[in-house]
């Protein structure tokens, strides 16, 4: 729900502290884990834009120049959200793409309710191609009890979380995110350098033009799976020929289809018999995401925000967008065994 649009600027914080406002009981934690992942997404954003002058400003004499940068800003990325979050006295853990085991909240900080897992820098092999790249996080409470939080709080099922989001490096920086009433998108003003409120209340068209898949792996993947596609791209004459639209950066892929309506799919495939997405890291948010903004989220089979994860770095297949045009691929893969053998 939008509170308030009586005037023409909202900022991040004003919007988060009124939304604050609509839970009586609500202790500000929540709020203060969003302010502080907004404040490290301007951090990341302004690195991000400085990406492509590092052969001019930085790192000269290093070997790969351009894969160094790469894996630098992922790590810069992930640092950054650290550094961010872990003093705040609201997390009781973290988990990142960018590292194997959980990652405690250092002895010396509290510790909160709540768990933080993310996808520092999304698409970041595109840094050099200077192509769109993004940010994922998921927050869900802790469910254990003891000083510092498990696994156990970190495998639950996506329908727990309690706010995810994501950041998208376009032409312009964007922030959006939910808490579970709605999905909100905030552009950052470069000058004034505070995220604005530019997208509330953001809806995926009910079906929609743009279907986001890499066919370079037609080859590899099963029967039922190159079906679907031809019903997609209209060969099988049972519908009109959607447009082909893949960026390589999942977040804007995503973002572009939560606009403009469609479906993004990541099939198994036989190089990667269960799918290459994160479930935990990039599935389950942008599944919360997609639902809260109208549309639909599955692995091929299920619901993914039913999923129940037994691994931390567990790859899923990931069929999100449109509403109509996921429940396509509901149909034409029910029964299947939605993996690659
Ligand atoms: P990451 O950079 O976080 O490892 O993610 C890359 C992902 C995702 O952004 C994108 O949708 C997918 O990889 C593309 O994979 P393919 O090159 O196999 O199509
Ligand atoms: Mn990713
Ligand atoms: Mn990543």
């Amino acid at each position: 729900m939008v509170h308030n649009t009586d005037t023409s600027v909202v900022t991040i914080e004003r919007f988060i502290i009124e939304q604050e406002a609509l839970h009586p009981h609500a202790s500000g934690d929540l709020s203060g884990i969003l302010r502080d992942l907004a404040l490290a997404a301007k951090m990341i954003a302004s690195k991000v834009r400085r990406a492509g002058l590092v052969d001019i400003l930085g790192t000269a004499g290093s070997e790969n120049v351009q894969g160094e940068m790469q894996q630098k800003l992922d790590l810069f990325a992930h640092e950054t959200i650290f550094k961010a979050m872990d003093h705040g006295g609201r997390l009781c853990a973290m988990a990142s793409e960018e590292v194997e085991h959980l990652i405690p909240i250092p002895e010396q900080f509290k510790r909160g309710k709540y768990v933080l897992l993310f996808d520092p820098l999304d698409g970041s092999s595109n840094i050099d191609v200077n192509v769109p790249v993004g940010t994922i996080f998921s927050v869900v409470r802790r469910v254990t009890k003891g000083d510092h939080g498990t696994i156990d709080d970190m495998l639950q099922p996506g329908r727990k979380q309690v706010a995810a989001g994501y950041v998208v490096y376009g032409s312009s920086t964007m922030f959006v995110y939910t808490t579970g009433q709605g999905v909100h998108g905030f552009t950052l003003d470069p000058s004034i350098g505070e995220f604005l409120l530019s997208h509330p209340d953001m809806k995926i068209p009910a079906h929609g033009r743009y279907l986001s898949v890499n066919d370079a792996y037609e080859q590899h993947w099963t029967e039922p799976v190159r079906a679907l596609m031809r019903r997609y791209r209209g060969l099988d004459g049972k519908r009109d020929a959607m447009n082909v639209r893949y960026i390589g950066s999942l977040v804007a892929d995503f973002h572009r289809n939560l606009l403009g309506g469609g479906v993004f799919a990541y099939p198994v495939n036989a190089k990667s018999p269960s799918g290459k997405l994160r479930l935990l890291y990039e599935c389950n948010p942008l599944a919360l995401i997609c639902e809260q903004a109208g549309g639909a989220a599955i692995d091929g089979v299920h619901r993914l925000l039913d999923v129940k994860p037994t691994e931390l770095h567990q790859r899923s297949p990931l069929y999100i967008g449109s509403k109509a045009d996921v429940d396509i691929a509901l149909q034409m893969l029910a029964g299947t065994t939605n993996r690659h053998t």
